[in-house]
């Protein structure tokens, strides 16, 4: 078992149907934005642990990870029902290759995301490196109803201060909203309705894509892609796509 080091929550967020942000202060390594780490409570004499995303950048000492209440969920079923000064175990370091040294250069980045897997996002979004290596940038934030449509203040002030680069478009798939684009996004970008909302082309020669959450998401959201000349990203051999899920079909 990997030794674990004792954080202490310093609040935990619930923002509405079962979404919740908690805040860890934790000693822990430096890790790097986009990476993960595993959170463990002991529960019933076992340590029952799970991979979380950093939500935070780097720079900053407070751990936020954001979660969603899983029905039926061994460990979200007790994170929920943390309280400041609660003690949650941690992983001593990162992990995890879902990082900007992973996705080469481009003009465009496409950050795809479902539900709580906006969070890696958030935290590259943090950084110094992504503003200074992407012209522009398009955060993608999908999820089934607009009251999920969280850290709105957050991107808020990015839009502010990157006014020139970003773009957030937020997809809502259950119902309408005046702000959002309907349905999926595979969807979107088959058809075009991402591209002419972003203004922007998505193809092989200017564009890299992150996607991360739902795996039928990132899985349909590749073939969308590959049928358009795009392929991933390895060690061996540069492309455009790199993935992360959060969860196994
Ligand atoms: C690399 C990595 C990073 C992750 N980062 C996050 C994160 O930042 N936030 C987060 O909420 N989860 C994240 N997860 C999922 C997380 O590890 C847990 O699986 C989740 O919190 C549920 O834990 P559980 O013990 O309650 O239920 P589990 O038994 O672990 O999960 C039960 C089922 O819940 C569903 N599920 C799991 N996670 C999610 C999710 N995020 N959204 C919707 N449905 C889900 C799946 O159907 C899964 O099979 C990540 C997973 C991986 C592999
Ligand atoms: N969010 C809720 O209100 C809610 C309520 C009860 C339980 N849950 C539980 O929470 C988990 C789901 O979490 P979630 O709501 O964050 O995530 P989700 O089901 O992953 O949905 C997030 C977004 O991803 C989209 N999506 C799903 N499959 C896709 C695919 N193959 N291609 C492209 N887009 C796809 C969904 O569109 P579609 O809407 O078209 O699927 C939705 O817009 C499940 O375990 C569920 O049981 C959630």
């Amino acid at each position: 078992m990997a030794s674990w080091i004792e954080g202490k929550v310093v609040q935990l967020r619930h923002w509405t149907q079962g979404l919740y942000s908690l805040q860890l202060e934790a000693d822990i390594a430096p890790f790097v934005a986009g990476q993960f780490t595993r959170l463990a409570l002991e529960i019933d004499g076992e340590m029952v642990a799970r991979p979380y995303s950093f939500v935070n950048g780097p720079d900053n000492p407070v751990h936020e990870f954001y979660f969603i209440r899983v029905p039926g969920g061994p460990l979200t079923a007790r994170l929920v029902k943390l309280q400041p000064g609660d003690s949650v175990f941690i992983a001593p370091k990162g992990a995890g290759f879902f990082v900007l040294k992973e996705v080469p250069a481009a003009e465009h980045l496409w950050m795809l995301s479902t539900g709580t897997a906006l969070g890696p996002f958030l935290s590259i979004l943090a950084t110094d490196e992504v503003w200074q290596r992407y012209r522009n940038i398009v955060l993608v934030h999908a999820v089934r109803t607009a009251v999920e449509l969280n850290y709105r203040e957050q991107i808020d002030a990015l839009l502010a201060t990157h006014s020139q680069q970003l773009q957030y478009i937020p997809f809502v798939s259950r119902e309408t909203s005046a702000i959002a684009l309907p349905g999926r996004v595979p969807d979107a970008i088959e058809s075009g309705a991402l591209e002419a909302r972003a203004g922007l082309e998505l193809n092989a020669a200017n564009s890299q894509v992150m996607i991360c959450g739902n795996p039928a998401m990132v899985s349909d959201t590749r073939a969308v892609l590959e049928a358009r000349g795009l392929t991933k990203n390895s060690r061996r051999e540069a492309g455009q796509i790199t993935t992360e899920q959060y969860w196994k079909t």
